[in-house]
């Protein structure tokens, strides 16, 4: 018996690299598929379990208590069969014959360029955007984001004090898959000397030495300088820091610890608003679409207008940094 709606059996996988909030995601669009009467089928393991049928029924007590939960209960993967015409069709005829007539995609543009691909073969899929790194072309927020900044500035405030009591310079690599936006808050927010990003071309002696110098004459004994992944490895800069200046200096890799943990406020919110937000698109008769932030409000759009935006890094923010850092009028002059 059909539901009333555009879809009947909605299915649901998480994709790529995990995400805090990617559980609260699932929780929302299982519940409000629960109210509309939708069958839900959560598909563990990303696109290779959607190859290959790895199914689990998904109710309201399958996901209770999960959105103050880390990580994903679908598990996720990359999946290199995907990539290919062959697995992609194997995916098609996977919904086709379960009766999927609808699909939820949770994770970055890799996995929303899947779904645009499987659009292709006549599914519906709805992606929401969740990855840690922000760089994600057609929302202002990512899922995930908050969270992975709150643990990076908790990690750098601890790194900070030990810096301190050994007059030491702290060299901290954040992730971001070659953007800068997560650098950049926790740079901020944890008062850094320096920040390196992807999207800023540096000069050694300009941005680096002679900031440190600055900031010694200004009467700090401890400095610390975020690096995006995706610029210069972190340990030549530590190393050059270390050989040059003459300063102890110490590297730590935030790595993975960045992608774990409980989510915080925003990316549980946002995460069960965009999951609901996702279903109702479906149910609508709205395939192919993107759920997405612009500032405040919610909106979707289009996948391969989506795919074809991009996101500008915060200049401006950056340049504040920079004249807060730097402490020289004639700074603000050439800005
Ligand atoms: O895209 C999220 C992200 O955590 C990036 O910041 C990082 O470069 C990458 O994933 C690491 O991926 P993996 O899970 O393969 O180690």
């Amino acid at each position: 018996m059909g539901t009333g709606y555009a879809v009947n059996r909605v299915g649901i996988l998480t994709s790529g690299g995990d995400a805090p909030g990617m559980n609260a995601a699932i929780r929302g669009a299982v519940r409000t598929l629960q109210c509309l009467g939708i069958d839900c089928i959560g598909i563990k393991h990303g696109y290779q379990g959607l190859i290959r049928g790895d199914f689990l029924p998904l109710d309201e007590r399958v996901v209770k208590g999960i959105t103050g939960r880390g990580g994903t209960m679908l598990y996720t993967a990359r999946s290199q069969e995907f990539m290919t015409d062959e697995g992609r069709q194997r995916a098609a005829d996977t919904c086709r014959y379960s009766g999927l007539d609808g699909l939820i995609v949770i994770g970055g543009d890799g996995s929303f360029r899947g779904a645009r691909e499987l659009s292709k073969h006549g599914v519906n899929v709805v992606g929401i955007p969740c990855t840690i790194d922000n760089d994600i072309g057609c929302t202002s927020y990512t899922i995930g984001f908050d969270t992975a900044c709150n643990t990076a500035v908790e990690a750098v405030d601890r790194l900070n004090d030990t810096m301190q009591s050994h007059e030491r310079c702290s060299v901290v690599e954040v992730m971001g898959r070659g953007a800068g936006h997560l650098a950049l808050s926790v740079g901020i927010a944890t008062g850094a000397t320096i920040i390196i990003v992807p999207e800023v071309h540096y000069d050694f002696e300009k941005d680096v030495f002679e900031r440190i110098r600055r900031a010694r004459l200004g009467g700090r004994n401890n400095f610390t300088v975020i690096v995006a992944e995706g610029t210069e490895p972190a340990h030549k800069i530590a190393t050059t820091i270390q050989d040059e200046i003459g300063i102890d200096t110490r590297l730590t890799a935030l790595g993975h610890i960045q992608r774990g943990g409980a989510p915080q406020i925003r990316d549980r919110v946002t995460a069960t608003c965009m999951g609901y937000r996702a279903v109702m698109l479906l149910a609508e008769g709205k395939g192919s679409r993107i759920v997405a932030m612009q500032g405040d409000e919610y909106v979707d759009y289009d996948v391969d207008v989506a795919l074809e935006m991009t996101k500008e890094f915060d200049f401006e923010t950056y340049r504040s940094f920079s004249a807060l850092t730097f402490l020289d009028k004639d700074f603000f002059v050439n800005l």
